[in-house]
């Protein structure tokens, strides 16, 4: 039998509560296939473990997590640790660290999910967000000079590399392409004038390898209007990291809300370990009280069944979610309902 092993990592705030519910869920989905099981590998590492050890993971956090068939990651954050600190030695560390240069982030409307949009219809909301996930506004260059004195200076760089813009701009036109979808790069190519307009002209280089896909590019403050405007342009989007953060949030009020979205960072080349997390953060205004949704942490076990190989789980996942939005019966407050957390897991594993 196929024995995948996943690392875990809770995290902090409502992130143990929600990956708890979605490790019942993949034990539920391996017990339901029968050829496969789960071997997992739970890591204290977060906000908890820095004020303890004055680290967000051991120094051999990386090679700890090296050999995993993939990471399953809650969230990262508190109040009291300074979030530049507690991201960028846990998340992004990782992120970066096992080259998950694709960020794949679905915004779709599921019926039973609430749209704040007028007149939308589920099928208007149906977009996969490529966003990149390695380097750009998040390369982490830059400096602060003269601290605190009168000529004080911080630079933030942004880093677009050859490499870097190519392979995720290529991912997105083969999924493009696999969908039978139009793709869209969304820039900003009019005020930040080297290296949006680097992207933009790479964007055009790749495609002339994918004539058959259907292309549009748009600013991103455009494409942000026509998010809420008219969702339904919208199939593959392809952007750099920083306005992927910013369109997928945005994303995710239009397709039910953050409890419901979820991402993969993705190393397509299979060097280094996938990790798949909700994209919501540890949301300290809820933590604690067992009403945070798990539907957006169980969507990422979907994403993580597509990965190893198993659309069809996958897509019944997603299916399963759907029939729970539909029935009302399971829902947390953030959907209108009572349910404990606990209570929507069980739902979606009853169904299982
Ligand atoms: P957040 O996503 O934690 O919360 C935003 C709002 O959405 C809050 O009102 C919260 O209650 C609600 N919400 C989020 N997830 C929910 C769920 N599953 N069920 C019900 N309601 C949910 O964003 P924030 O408040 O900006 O950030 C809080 C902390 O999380 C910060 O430290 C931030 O840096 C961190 N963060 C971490 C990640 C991550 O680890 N991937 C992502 C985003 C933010
Ligand atoms: C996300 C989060 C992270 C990001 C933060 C916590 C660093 O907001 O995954 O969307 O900006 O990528
Ligand atoms: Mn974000």
């Amino acid at each position: 039998m196929k024995t995948y092993k996943i690392a875990v990592i809770p995290g902090d705030g409502i992130g143990p509560e929600v990956i708890r519910e979605g490790v019942r869920v993949m034990e539920k989905l391996a017990e339901a296939d029968g050829g496969f099981k789960f071997d997992f590998t739970w890591y204290p590492w977060g906000c908890d473990y820095y004020l303890a050890n004055g680290c967000m993971m051991p120094e051999n956090g990386l090679e700890l997590l090296r050999d995993c068939d993939a990471i399953y990651l809650g969230a990262v954050g508190r109040p009291d640790v300074p979030d530049h600190i507690s991201l960028w030695d846990l998340l992004l560390k990782i992120r970066k660290g096992f080259d998950q240069y694709v960020n794949l982030r679905p915004v779709k409307l599921l019926k039973g999910a609430q749209c704040p949009l007028a007149g939308v219809k589920p099928e208007d909301v149906d977009m996969v967000f490529v966003r990149e996930n390695s380097e750009g506004e998040y390369a982490g260059s830059g400096a602060w000079l003269y601290k605190d004195q009168p000529n004080e200076v911080v630079i933030q760089n942004g880093v677009f590399s050859r490499k870097g813009c190519e392979r995720v701009i290529r991912y997105a036109y083969e999924l493009a392409r696999e969908k039978k979808t139009s793709l869209t790069s969304i820039s900003k190519g009019n005020a930040l004038n080297y290296s949006m307009v680097f992207w933009d002209q790479i964007f055009k280089e790749v495609g002339r390898d994918y004539p058959d896909v259907e292309t549009r590019a748009l600013l991103v403050d455009a494409a942000s209007m026509f998010m809420v405007k008219d969702p339904k342009r919208f199939g593959v989007i392809v952007t750099s990291n920083l306005f992927g953060d910013i369109l997928t949030d945005l994303g995710a009020a239009i397709a039910g809300g953050m409890g419901l979205a979820a991402g993969a960072n993705l190393n397509p080349d299979g060097t280094f370990p996938s990790m798949f997390e909700p994209i919501h953060g540890s949301a300290p205004d809820i933590a604690g009280q067992g009403i945070a949704n798990p539907l957006a942490s169980i969507w990422a076990v979907s994403q993580m069944m597509d990965h190893f190989g198993y659309p069809a789980w996958g897509k019944r996942i997603i299916d399963i979610i759907e029939e729970i939005l539909v029935e009302k019966q399971a829902l947390t407050p953030d959907m209108g309902g009572t349910a404990t957390t606990t209570q929507v897991a069980d739902a979606v594993i009853a169904k299982l």
